[in-house]
């Protein structure tokens, strides 16, 4: 018998190590990642290549035609494409996460790549992370997780990330931009980061990755045979 594929998706705050979550997941179950979150910030690497800016950015919506956006997954990591270029690096600076949250609260923008995430997830078998994954974009996900971190654990997380990247970033201006964010991807009209009634809660603040991966492979697991038996 062919195992069934479901659908899983990851919300939480900046940095609280979801990506790292979803691509263990994904290896381990032989499905699909898509970062969400590589989407929007590949949107936002073309508005600033065109001078747009906080004050113009909502005249991004007249360039949807002109963007192509893509998402290449292999166990080996995820490639995200713009206009056919392989950006997967240039959108993980501090120039990028400074206008991302902006870019996100564009509706069209939104509704643009929104049907693209869907689509990719019509088979099953994708692990999907973001922040409206479970509220909207898959909302009849098998599996949906709520994931959290203290905020301080985040800003380490994310400090080693970037320093790891050859990037050197002032720890204080790294907690800054994770709490701005938060607070516009949390009050936002168009899709806020919210918990759903449905979503296991999942604080790693003290968990290692392996744990995590644990508990998580359990709740698949609780999901994989409740549906055997209905
Ligand atoms: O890696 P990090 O958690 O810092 O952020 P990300 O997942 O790469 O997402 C970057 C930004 O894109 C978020 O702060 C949100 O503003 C936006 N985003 C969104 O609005 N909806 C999603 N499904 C994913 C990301």
């Amino acid at each position: 018998m062919v195992a069934r594929k479901i659908n899983i998706t990851l919300d939480g705050y900046s940095a609280c190590g979801k990506s790292t979550l979803a691509q263990a997941l994904a290896k381990t179950l032989h499905y699909d990642y898509v970062d969400s979150g590589a989407m929007y910030r590949a949107m936002t690497l073309y508005a600033l290549r065109n001078n747009f800016n906080e004050q113009n950015l909502h005249l991004l919506k007249s360039q949807l035609a002109h963007i192509k956006i893509e998402c290449e997954y292999s166990e080996h990591g995820n490639i995200t494409l713009l206009n056919d270029e392989n950006v997967t690096d240039l959108i993980r600076t501090p120039a990028i996460q400074n206008l991302v949250s902006q870019v996100s609260t564009i509706p069209e923008v939104r509704r643009f790549l929104v049907l693209q995430q869907q689509s990719m997830a019509l088979n099953g078998g994708v692990v999907m992370d973001g922040r409206d994954i479970g509220s909207k974009v898959l909302p009849k996900a098998e599996l949906k997780i709520f994931m959290t971190a203290d905020i301080e654990v985040r800003v380490e997380r994310r400090l080693k990330e970037l320093v790891d990247k050859g990037i050197i970033i002032d720890r204080e201006e790294i907690k800054q931009n994770l709490s701005f964010r938060d607070h516009i991807d949390s009050t936002r009209e168009d899709s806020p980061l919210l918990q759903t009634a449905d979503a296991k809660v999942l604080d790693n603040s003290t968990m290692t990755p392996e744990a995590q991966l644990k508990v998580v492979l359990n709740w698949v697991n609780e999901v994989l045979n409740q549906s055997n038996r209905s």
